[in-house]
């Protein structure tokens, strides 16, 4: 019997979403709020059989390796076709056999589709925990390229922060690919989901097209990336204040670039007006959710007015870990 447990954290963007996946800074930092993936061999499946429990996502799929060797793979089901990519990215060094039946539990307390990372995270956990299933051990660098596969399948040309951020943990400054670690503030941060979907996808097109469309448009992006560059001694230095007040400028900026909706609108500005520091639109943009900067002393006020404006706060902390092994058994 073998059974391996993997962990990948959730994340926030900082700053910076949209403008980096124009080659632009952008700054993320990882969440304690996480997602695990485990693998068993299962004698209720044969050799060849891999057979997903997505359960908190209420679904289950069972597939054969022997599927992930065709070049279409239109037949696969939608929502796990990210991760069949990646499975069939890792078993094509492994000739797409298994010599036993392969049960993927995946569950997650990351709110979900909402921009804070949760399909990154599954698609990090997964390479990892699989990886490690297979007995081969492979680096960060290619947990993050592999998860980076899957986030395509979703997103269609993610820049690569989510994948990043949710393998290596911490905070991390992206740019061009390029990650620097960065230090995370000791401060309290209110994330406020509106209830609504994120919709990265649609929105990343539509910044594309704007951004070809119109000359000034760039110059929102560029300034986009001078504010993540002029956060960084903000960040060292643990000035909330200061941090605050770029989230709110960034959400602006963001509203202009068209990512933001009415809903998220909102809560930002109930958690402004509530005493936070700053708040801003976090992830893709229109749905999903927006992150409340605040002294601890204003934590409460800070929720009581997102929830008042129809939004769910959920208080989280930045942290350190990335993608680990939880369990690793080996049986025979
Ligand atoms: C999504 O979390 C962040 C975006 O910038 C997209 C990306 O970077 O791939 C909107």
């Amino acid at each position: 019997m073998e059974i391996v447990t993997a962990s990948a954290p959730g994340k926030i963007i900082l700053f910076g979403e949209h403008s980096v996946v124009h080659r632009m800074p952008a700054i993320a930092i990882a969440v304690n709020k996480q997602t695990t993936v485990t693998i068993d061999q299962n004698e209720s499946l044969t050799e060849n059989e891999i057979f997903f429990n997505a359960t908190d996502y209420h679904r289950s799929y069972k597939i054969s390796t022997e599927n992930l060797q065709h070049d279409s793979l239109t037949p696969i089901n939608q929502f796990f076709l990210p991760f069949c990519v990646i499975i069939r990215e890792i078993l094509s060094k492994n000739n797409f056999t298994i010599p036993y039946g392969a049960r993927i539990t995946i569950s997650s307390n990351i709110p979900k589709g909402a921009g804070m990372g949760s399909s990154a995270s599954v698609s990090v956990a997964l390479a990892k925990a699989f990886t490690e299933f297979l007995g081969s051990s492979v680096s960060n660098d290619e947990i993050s390229s592999l998860a980076y596969r899957g986030e395509q399948i979703i997103h269609g040309t993610p820049s690569g922060i989510d994948n990043s951020v949710c393998t290596f943990g911490g905070g991390i400054l992206f740019e061009n690919g390029n990650i620097t670690k960065i230090p995370i503030p000791d401060i309290s941060i209110i994330v406020g989901d509106t209830g609504k979907p994120r919709q990265t996808k649609k929105l990343v097109e539509k910044v594309g097209f704007l951004n070809k469309k119109w000359d000034f448009y760039k110059e929102i992006i560029t300034a986009i990336g001078s504010l993540v560059r002029e956060s960084i001694p903000l960040l060292e230095n643990g000035d909330g204040v200061g941090l605050g007040e770029l989230c709110s400028i960034n959400h602006g900026l963001l509203e202009a670039l068209g990512v933001s909706s009415p809903e998220l609108n909102h809560l930002v500005e109930a958690a402004q007006a509530a005493g936070a520091w700053g708040a801003k639109l976090t992830g893709g943009g229109g749905g999903g959710c927006m992150i409340a900067l605040t002294s601890d002393n204003r934590v409460k006020d800070v929720k009581n007015a997102i929830i008042n404006a129809g939004g769910h706060p959920y208080q989280m902390k930045f942290a350190q870990k990335g993608v680990s092994i939880q369990k690793s058994e080996k049986e025979n």
